[in-house]
């Protein structure tokens, strides 16, 4: 893949609310308890950017006062797959929103000394294959772990896949484009380095132990 074509199908939500929310999840002073809920708020908000695209169909209803014509979204039913455990600190937000996906759950851990992804859980509902994903991890890093949900999905049979995370860093986006260019990438901010230990620069730490204050 030529330099930089990596970078098409990525999103970054410029929204004020979200900068500035990406902000106060990056310091290190914040507790678990403020992290959840930045997580969760920023979540909403990019769930709301990343389905603005869902198909609509309309439907004649009545109100008290006229037979009229509404939308109603229409295309495939969704499902939304946490990666463990930080993409949980996502799922509630999503389905706040989207209350009839169904939720997949993939255990994915990144070994410190290969730097590998190791899958240790999978259940995804029965009719995977039939539904539209989102894809859900905060930190996209190496590349790894989303590369590994992605396989998941795709030998399920998922033909639609979108990755959603918080913070993405340049090298794991075009990990993950160089293998499926065709799975749009929304995060809420890009960054352009990982350091030896694979953690983003400047990042916000580890995302599972902030939200669950396991350090
Ligand atoms: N996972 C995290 O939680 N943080 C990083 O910086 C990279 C991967």
């Amino acid at each position: 893949m030529p330099d930089q074509d990596y970078m098409n199908n990525v999103l970054v939500f410029d929204h004020p609310l979200i900068q500035h929310k990406i902000g106060k999840l990056r310091q290190k002073d914040t507790g678990p308890k403020e992290f959840r809920e930045l997580v969760s708020e920023i979540s909403l908000l990019e769930a709301y950017e990343a389905t603005r695209d869902l198909p609509l169909e309309p439907v004649e209803i009545e109100t008290p006062m006229a037979t009229t014509t509404v939308y109603e979204l229409a295309g495939k039913k969704l499902a939304l797959v946490p990666i463990l455990r930080a993409g949980l600190g996502m799922v509630d937000a999503w389905l706040s929103l989207i209350p009839n996906a169904k939720v997949g759950h993939l255990g994915v851990y990144r070994d410190h000394e290969t730097l590998q992804a190791v899958e240790y859980f999978c259940k995804m509902p029965e009719d995977i294959e039939q539904r539209d994903v989102f894809l859900l991890d905060p930190m996209l890093a190496t590349g790894v772990s989303a590369l590994s949900g992605l396989e998941v999905l795709r030998k399920r049979g998922v033909k639609s896949i979108r990755f959603v995370c918080l913070i993405a860093a340049r090298q794991g986006i075009k990990a993950v484009h160089e293998v499926y260019p065709e799975v749009p990438i929304y995060c809420a901010a890009l960054d352009e380095v990982l350091n030896d230990q694979a953690y983003i620069v400047p990042g916000l730490g580890d995302a599972g132990d902030r939200l669950f204050g396991t350090k």
